[in-house]
């Protein structure tokens, strides 16, 4: 049962992103974005709600101690694993799905000359940070960005004006301000997107965002998304597919999605040949498929909207949704934001 202090934190987290989401529907979405980033007190107040909400009841008390396959700090960090180490590497696995596609689109002509994926460390940049879950984990070289950090070790951006540089092989930082203003391009093995994108109050940010990191990762790097979703398993099914349309477009093949209780959890590949990730979509395009990156919240604004929506989202799941959500196990505490 939640404490009220719970609550009270938690509907700050969820007022502060209600009231975004409002404003960017009266306003121009990057006016509001620009006036909410000079607001140094609200976001100090996040800040510190989020801060505590993680880590004195969402890691300590539901998440580690009763369970620690419920974190979705432990998910990243297994998928990861999983993903670049493991006896097998699943990167290769999907390195040789995606040369069977290739070879399906190209014939004999796509001859790939693959080299080793060799890391050392995994080189992750977690966006949103908030509190630098992903610092205590040896095996990650981990650079941690925020508006508002909660912690000293997060650096100060603001991911949607960051700037891509080519020149670059590390981020352009400013001690003094303990601040990152430009990144280096494909020089990431993982970007985390963990409870970041409902934060930002438009689609066309959602978008810029995950574009921002198709640039930062390595080809074959991956970005993995954690989203808030307490309701029953399919009822986002057909937004999450759409979401995978509109990444597919970008590049991203999505490799891995779980229902957890509160949220869904995603890992996409930058394929190396975007091509194999756009002949899904033009396999799988359906007629409500848009390149756009809605959330729920842009259209629950009312009980009423929100059943009418639930009736619009709750589609039968294909074969394939089934197979991918299998493994639902309980989550993150996330009151829908
Ligand atoms: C809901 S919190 C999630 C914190 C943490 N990732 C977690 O999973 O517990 C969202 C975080 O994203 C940060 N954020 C939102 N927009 C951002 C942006 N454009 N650049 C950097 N950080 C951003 C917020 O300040 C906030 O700390």
């Amino acid at each position: 049962m939640a404490t009220q202090e719970q609550l009270e934190l938690s509907g700050l987290i969820k007022s502060v992103h209600q009231r975004l989401r409002d404003s960017a529907k009266q306003q121009d979405p990057e006016a509001v974005w620009k006036e909410h980033v000079r607001d140094a007190g609200l976001l100090k107040s996040y800040a510190e709600a989020m801060h505590k909400l993680a880590t004195c009841y969402w890691d300590r008390t539901m998440e580690v101690s009763c369970k620690r396959s419920n974190s979705r700090i432990e998910w990243v960090v297994a998928s990861c694993r999983s993903y670049f180490h493991g006896a097998t590497p699943l990167l290769y696995l999907f390195r040789e799905k995606d040369d069977k596609v290739m070879q399906a689109i190209d014939g004999i002509g796509h001859q790939p000359d693959h080299r080793p994926y060799t890391i050392d460390r995994i080189r992750l940049l977690d966006v949103g940070s908030c509190y630098d879950p992903f610092a205590c984990f040896p095996d990650f070289d981990v650079t941690a960005i925020d508006i508002a950090p909660a912690c000293a070790s997060v650096w100060h951006c603001d991911f949607l004006e960051a700037e891509v540089l080519k020149s670059l092989t590390e981020p352009l930082i400013s001690v003094e301000h303990r601040s990152i203003d430009a990144f280096p391009s494909e020089q990431y093995d993982a970007i985390v997107f963990s409870l970041l994108l409902e934060y930002l109050p438009s689609p066309d940010q959602r978008l810029r965002c995950c574009r921002k990191a198709y640039e930062l990762l390595k080809p074959e790097g991956i970005l993995l998304i954690i989203t808030p979703d307490s309701r029953h398993q399919g009822a986002n099914a057909k937004l999450m597919k759409n979401w995978r349309y509109t990444l597919g477009l970008m590049g991203f093949g999505r490799i891995k999605i779980e229902k957890l209780e509160h949220v869904t959890c995603m890992v996409y590949r930058k394929c190396i040949f975007p091509a194999v990730s756009k002949r899904w979509c033009d396999i799988h395009r359906e007629a409500y498929m848009q390149p756009v990156l809605n959330i729920p919240q842009d259209f629950n604004e009312s009980k009423v909207d929100r059943r009418e929506q639930e009736d619009e989202m709750a589609v039968c799941r294909t074969e394939e949704d089934e197979g991918e959500i299998r493994e639902a196990f309980a989550g993150l505490p996330f009151l829908d934001s």
